[in-house]
């Protein structure tokens, strides 16, 4: 990326970044699932909502998209399949890369009538999906994986499901929503618990479909079922998660100063600006709407040549799970050493992201350490030109793209179509902050 003998331009300017993943999946999720014709704005144009749409046409919602700019669709409008609910498909439904487009359906299809074959990816393939079949076969529906609790998975839902009171170990947003989309065809309470709180936009969201969740200080939700979905209009703002990979580029790159407005500044995604404060960086945010339950506002990031290391708690994990690997290039360039815990979860993610950080990290003379579920990195004073791979992991690509910014020496990323999945136009927005213009 960078020329090996000059200094990068500095990052200066305003973003608008792309949809938020999670909150686009679950718009056309729900709104596929309502009875009545939704309106979408702000939805990520992204191979991974592709793959959610893709899925929820197969099953019979009605989607139409009005025109598509800078990895934003423009006003999607669904017809929902509704109390009809889906309908057969004729064949297997693709979910790409996306785990959350498969983990959420299993979740959608349990309590309904129909045997639906799930694909993914060689990626999403070797991810586990126990961790949802099997709270929702407690539930009474059946889904087979294979041996290896992996994809290719067939749900048969039933439309008798029983309510479940499930503590999941995992802090999972994934488990936790399958299991309450699930829980709102059985009759009665679904209470999931998990051991921290992870993203809560489902919380948020069914709500403005008309469904009333209830939050747990356990922490978790529930819903009482039957509850069907009712349309709305909703408004996508920024990705949090997209937004980290510009912010740390501008506290990496000198003379850098950027504004990121209309992101999603949900306390259960903004773990990385904590911790970031907490190491001094020059980062800071502002609320300055919001988009039905969801706190929206501007981030700003500026060049921060004095950063120390921090401990990262395991309670803190599930609020930075998707910026470990950019807050760990982050600790790269700290003073002292920073230490995440309980990041296990990391290994079973796009790729073995614990393993890749490592990897990538050392391999730019960066001292690491590395458990089951913890990792160190010590600061360095100046990381060294790598060859780095992304391994087809999105969030590894633009991590590598930004510490090529900084190395010392040429460094080539290979692999960075990978950053489809979530931040199509993440070279040409860093680009354009930088002031180069990309043909
Ligand atoms: C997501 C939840 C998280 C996150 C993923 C998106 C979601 O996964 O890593 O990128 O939209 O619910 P887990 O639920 O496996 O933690």
């Amino acid at each position: 990326m960078n020329d090996p003998v000059s200094v990068p331009p500095p990052l200066r300017g305003t973003v608008r970044v792309p949809g938020d993943k999670s909150l686009s999946h679950r718009a056309v999720l729900f709104a596929s699932m309502a009875e009545g014709r939704s309106h979408l704005s702000g939805v990520l144009a992204s191979a991974d909502v592709r793959s959610t749409i893709n899925a929820c046409r197969q099953l019979g919602a009605r989607i139409h998209i009005e025109g598509e700019d800078c990895a934003s669709f423009g006003v999607i409008d669904v017809v929902g399949w509704g109390t009809l609910g889906p309908s057969q498909p004729s064949g297997p439904v693709d979910c790409g890369n996306s785990g959350t487009t498969a983990r959420l359906l299993m979740g959608v299809l349990a309590g309904w009538p129909v045997r639906v074959v799930l694909t993914g990816d060689e990626s999403l393939s070797r991810r586990p999906m126990r961790r949802i079949a099997d709270p929702l076969e407690s539930m009474g529906a059946s889904v087979e994986t294979t041996p290896h609790g992996t994809l290719p998975a067939t749900v048969q839902g039933s439309s008798t499901l029983r309510p479940a009171h499930y503590a999941s170990p995992v802090s999972s947003a994934q488990v936790k929503t399958a299991v309450l989309l699930a829980g709102l065809r059985a009759t009665g309470h679904t209470r999931v618990t998990e051991p921290h709180l992870s993203r809560d936009h489902t919380e948020r969201l069914l709500p403005a479909f008309g469904v009333a969740v209830e939050t747990d200080p356990a922490p978790g939700a529930s819903v009482y079922g039957p509850a069907h979905l009712k349309s709305a209009d909703v408004a996508v703002p920024g990705d949090p998660s997209s937004a980290a990979f510009l912010v740390v580029a501008a506290l990496l790159v000198p003379g850098s100063e950027v504004e990121l407005p209309e992101v999603s500044l949900n306390p259960t995604r903004t773990g990385f600006l904590r911790v970031l404060e907490r190491m001094g960086a020059d980062v800071s945010s502002e609320e300055t709407a919001t988009f039905g339950l969801e706190p929206v506002g501007t981030i700003r990031a500026g060049y921060s040549p004095v950063m120390s290391g921090t401990v990262v708690t395991a309670e803190e994990v599930p609020s930075l799970v998707d910026e470990v690997p950019i807050l760990a290039l982050a600790a790269a360039c700290a003073s002292g050493t920073t230490r995440f815990e309980g990041v296990g979860e990391l290994r079973v993610k796009e790729s073995d992201r614990l393993a890749a950080i490592v990897d990538g990290l050392s391999a730019m003379g960066v001292v690491v350490r590395f458990g089951d579920d913890w990792l160190e990195v010590d600061g360095a004073r100046q990381l060294t030109g790598a060859v780095l791979s992304s391994q087809g992991d999105h969030r590894l690509a633009m991590t590598w793209i930004v510490a090529a910014q900084v190395t010392h020496g040429q460094t080539e990323v290979q692999g960075v179509d990978a950053m489809a999945v979530s931040y199509p136009d993440f070279i040409r927005d860093l680009r354009g902050l930088m002031g180069r213009v990309t043909p």
